[in-house]
């Protein structure tokens, strides 16, 4: 969603703020804009990309060693020019960019505007800009006192930066609910709504805690205070995060190049946690909780999109291998529906970016309830792992694209250690059985190298249905699912509409859709449900569906029926979709890009859904 850039030091900001707002197109934005300050403020925002305000500002001032970029993402007031951040007081002379929402907005706009303000767009920002002008002057204080003193009249979620042509010398940010963090470079500093646009500058950072203020002067250290005006200490850490990891490397696209590299994030996730001879499949980050989960009377797995659908595999897995009872639900409706929770339950929290908003509240709601929550997250220092009690990275490296790939497998990957390891604490697996299904884990990195070698095929195979108007994917057990991942990536990025189905559902309803034109996509891999899957791949070809098979290499039966197949290897029945995802990852990656979709960063999609 809405992305953070600032910058304040010797060199030229603007270079550096395109950059960064660059980095962080991948959030997902509808228009863009920048605030510098040299001498006057200038700002420059528009509908569109970032392209589009730099076709903008071509020919305009862009001077000032202080300044700061936004991308927005709409929620209150259409994408337009006006509703673009920054926005600005009504002298003109203070602007603000913000993530998040004011939720008492109306109230304090109603009193800015008997008070003889106007304002000129929809948004909520803009209203914040105005209080903070209107507290300056009547308490006659300073700028960080003014933003310290608005933020204590605001009810909801924000990251905010705030300048001032007064005050050209210091650059402010805040934060609560959305996430923010400081760079600390040699007479520099940098601000962001995530690191991304941070690390080619600095290694060093801030993460800002919520109702904490970032007051950053000119040849001053950085200095942080609460909103209750109490000095912090800055905790500065390093990143870890590489560089290179930002950039497509030679790949057409983000998408492409982490599909790629699922061998290599997969076996990053294991990495350090996985040895066969000393009998380990331990998530250090739990141990100190493994009895805890083991006595649970059940699991709760909370998650949304992508990751809900690798909570779903994990109900396979943790129910198949350590009869533990799981319970897989949306976020959002959870925190909504008076769930019962108790302290003996364990939620596990599942989210690529750690900041998604109802997966956040969810967890607030069960924590209140005693229960022991448990986060699988993939970027480091982001919300949810700093929430929960006890939990475990993901470590596949910054996941770019909107639509999720790599960061699947390894969260996929991590429940499937969870649930090996829990189901040989509980004797529920034997010794032989935790062993075999150890080395075939070790095993599944070189294993999705095997399956990404049908790309060329899965290519072909895509530019016959590219302009397929509806998909169904079918899947049963460990591949139901795959079908609904597999479902979700198409109409992610390609817009044709996609559903996924377990394959005997299909009798009730979707079977219906079935004619000549609706491809429909089987996961029919060996063993669990093979046999029942070939049936229904009986019924749609007597309806005479197109049918696209993804079948264990060597398979003869759904090949002498399918119009297509694809091959993984084999494997265990229980680690079957970290290879089953993965043709199907392919298979949307190219028909989106045949239909000539902009498939990193697919329209109205976000890639951290910070807003409920
Ligand atoms: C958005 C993203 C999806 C992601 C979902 C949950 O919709 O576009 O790719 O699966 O949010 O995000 P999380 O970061 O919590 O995994």
């Amino acid at each position: 969603m809405c992305g953070i850039v600032a910058y304040i030091g010797k060199k030229e900001a603007y270079p550096i703020l395109i950059k960064g707002l660059h980095r962080l197109e991948y959030r997902g934005y509808d228009s863009a804009g920048i605030a510098l300050i040299n001498g006057k403020l200038n700002v420059y925002k528009c509908k569109g990309k970032v392209a589009d305000l730099e076709n903008f500002a071509k020919d305009k001032d862009k001077s000032g060693t202080l300044g700061m970029g936004h991308t927005r993402w709409a929620t209150h007031g259409a994408p337009n020019d006006a509703n673009a951040h920054p926005h600005v007081s009504q002298d003109g002379k203070i602007t603000i960019i913000h993530n998040g929402i004011i939720e008492n907005y109306h109230p304090l706009k109603e009193g800015l505007k008997s008070r003889g303000h106007v304002f000129t767009s929809d948004t909520d920002t803009e209203v914040l800009a105005h209080l903070i002008e209107d507290i300056q002057k009547n308490e006659n204080c300073d700028l960080a006192e003014a933003v310290r003193i608005a933020l204590n009249e605001v009810i909801g979620a924000y990251a905010i930066v705030v300048i001032s042509q007064e005050e050209p010398n210091q650059l402010i940010g805040a934060k609560k609910g959305s996430p923010m963090v400081v760079g600390v470079g040699d007479d520099e500093f940098f601000i962001a709504s995530d690191a991304t646009p941070i690390v080619e500058h600095t290694k060093n950072v801030v993460y800002l805690e919520d109702e904490e203020i970032a007051i950053i002067r000119r040849g001053e250290e950085l200095k942080i205070k609460t909103i209750k005006n109490k000095n912090k200490t800055p905790y500065v850490q390093e990143l870890e995060m590489q560089l290179e990891a930002l950039e497509k490397g030679g790949y057409e696209h983000f998408m492409l190049k982490e599909i790629y590299e699922q061998p290599r994030s997969i076996k990053d996730t294991m990495r350090g946690r996985l040895d066969e001879e000393k009998l380990k499949a331990g998530l250090g980050g739990l141990r100190n909780y493994q009895q805890r989960m083991l006595n649970a009377d059940r699991f709760i797995i909370v998650a949304c999109g992508t990751s809900w659908h690798a909570g779903l595999v994990g109900e396979y897995l943790i129910e198949d291998l350590a009869r533990i009872p799981v319970e897989v639900e949306y976020a959002s409706e959870f925190r909504y529906r008076n769930p019962i929770i108790t302290e003996k339950d364990v939620v596990i929290a599942i989210s690529q970016s750690g900041e998604t908003a109802d997966t956040l509240a969810a967890i607030e709601l069960a924590k209140s309830k005693g229960a022991l929550i448990i986060g699988i997250c993939n970027v480091v220092g982001s919300t949810i792992p700093r929430t929960t009690h006890a939990g475990s990275y993901t470590h596949a490296g910054p996941e770019i694209g909107v639509a999720s790939t790599k960061a699947f497998t390894s969260q996929v990957t991590v429940l499937t250690m969870m649930a090996i390891s829990l189901g040989y604490n509980k004797g529920t697996i034997t010794e032989a059985r935790y062993r075999q299904l150890v080395n075939e884990l070790e095993a599944i990195p070189s294993k999705v190298e095997m399956a990404l070698k049908a790309n060329d095929q899965i290519k072909y195979i895509a530019s016959l249905f590219k302009d397929a108007r509806n998909f169904l994917y079918l899947g049963r057990g460990y591949n139901f699912p795959v079908a609904l991942e597999g479902a979700l990536k198409l109409k992610e990025i390609s817009y044709i509409h996609a559903e996924g189905y377990p394959a005997a559902e299909m009798k009730h309803g979707p079977i219906a859709l079935i004619d000549e034109e609706m491809p429909v996509v089987f996961i029919a891999t060996k063993k669990g449900a093979y046999e029942k899957v070939v049936s229904n791949i009986q019924e749609v070809k007597a309806r005479k569906g197109k049918i696209i098979a993804i079948v264990t290499e060597g398979d003869t039966t759904v090949k002498s029926m399918a119009d297509f197949v694809i091959e993984i290897p084999d494997t265990e029945e229980e680690l079957v979709p970290l290879l089953s995802a993965i043709p199907l990852q392919l298979l949307s990656y190219h028909i989106a890009v045949m239909r000539g979709c902009n498939v990193d960063q697919p329209r109205n999609l976000a890639k951290a859904v910070t807003v409920e």
